[in-house]
């Protein structure tokens, strides 16, 4: 039986405001659960307008407190979980390991065993590409083994073994694993983005802002991979396609019991200077670049295999680069400083337990 009532951890976040809205208009009660630690709750009167459909409750809360946590879970009858609540930052993660192991491990086991606590046993988990590492050439499915070489993708392969482990052990558990590569892009009504805090430390965030004209040019991170033009490539997903792969995936919860992880991308790569000329071209002017060393921890190339969730489930990626090269700047044109501009009166009023 399909779900009915499902709670978001980190609903407020770039991927999970995108999937409340999907959510929302396919008639799901939603409750979400944030401590808004990278975003704001601002974003609810975005999601609640575009969808035309409020969300039951917000709740500013740290998974990690299983007090708070557990009162949420006392309050509604939640029938599954979409957790993407985690730090996410690959560079930020090697200079604060125990930050990001303890936001995302910790905040893993805590909801896992609020969830048991109150007999709720149906999770889809955001996973990550950069749990396969350096994997070579080719798109990768599922059976690449994991070998994660930063603390953010080793926090989120950990979190991948011990769903996988508790759905061994405990036949209740359905937990469905999605394996994001490079989500990228914006709602179509120029509403809902990426808004990150401060500077962007990823590609198509700062792309628009340097043809925004508030960062002066692209720094391109290495042109001497061995790739066509020499910069990395990956795989860039519209974040609409990601937020819709949710909903199919909280579909397909009741096909059987167990852990099951799908790799969510287009199935074909793109380099820095493809995805820079995309973006020009959706813009219509320049944007400047100059080449400088490789970011630590970069890999050459990262392509997903999307075929499993296809067969499994019928879900494929519809939307292009040029869509989402599109979509992200209409976001940024509407609004130059993130959701900080919006103005007061329509500020969410967020509950507390
Ligand atoms: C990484 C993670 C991904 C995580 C995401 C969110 C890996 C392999 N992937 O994606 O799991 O969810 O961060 O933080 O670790 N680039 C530039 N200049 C810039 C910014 C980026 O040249 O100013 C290049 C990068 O070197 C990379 C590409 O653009 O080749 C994409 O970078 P980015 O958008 O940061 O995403 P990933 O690092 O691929």
């Amino acid at each position: 039986m399909r779900p009915t009532t499902i709670l978001l951890t980190g609903g407020a976040g770039f991927i999970g405001s995108h999937t409340c809205v999907d959510l929302l208009q396919h008639d799901f009660e939603l409750i979400v659960v944030d401590n808004f630690a990278n975003s704001t709750p601002r974003v609810f009167t975005r999601v609640e307008r575009l969808a035309d459909r409020l969300i039951d409750a917000v709740y500013d809360v740290d998974i990690r407190d299983r007090q708070a946590l557990s009162a949420v879970f006392d309050r509604h009858s939640v029938d599954a979980v979409v957790h993407f609540a985690a730090r996410k930052a690959v560079g930020e993660s090697t200079r604060m390991p125990v930050e990001y192991y303890d936001t995302n491990i910790g905040g893993t086991t805590s909801l896992l065993r609020t969830m048991h606590e109150h007999g709720v046993h149906q999770l889809v988990f955001s996973s990550s590409c950069s749990i396969y590492g350096d994997a070579g050439r080719g798109p990768l499915d599922e059976t690449t083994p994991a070998r994660p070489t930063n603390p953010y993708a080793a926090s989120k392969w950990t979190c991948e073994q011990l769903l996988a482990d508790v759905c061994r052990r405990c036949p209740e558990f359905t937990v469905l694993c999605l394996r994001y590569f490079n989500p990228v892009g914006a709602h179509p009504s120029g509403l809902l983005g990426e808004a990150p805090c401060g500077t962007p430390g990823n590609l198509v965030p700062y792309l628009a802002q340097v043809a925004a004209g508030r960062l002066d040019r692209l720094s391109v991170f290495g042109d001497d991979y061995d790739t066509p033009d020499g910069t990395a490539i990956r795989d860039y997903l519209h974040v609409m396609d990601t937020a819709e792969a949710h909903r199919v995936a909280l579909e397909h919860l009741a096909d059987g019991p167990g852990m099951h992880a799908f790799n969510l991308g287009v199935g074909s790569g793109r380099t820095v200077l493809e995805v820079r000329a995309a973006f020009e071209a959706a813009c219509g002017r320049p944007i400047p670049y100059r080449v400088v060393d490789r970011r630590p921890g970069d890999v050459p190339e990262l392509v997903a295999d999307p075929r499993a969730v296809e067969r499994a489930w019928g879900w494929r990626a519809t939307r292009d680069l040029a869509d989402m090269c599109q979509d992200a700047w209409r976001f940024q044109q509407h609004n130059p400083h993130g959701y900080a501009g919006w103005a007061r009166r329509h500020e969410y009023e967020g509950a507390t337990p």
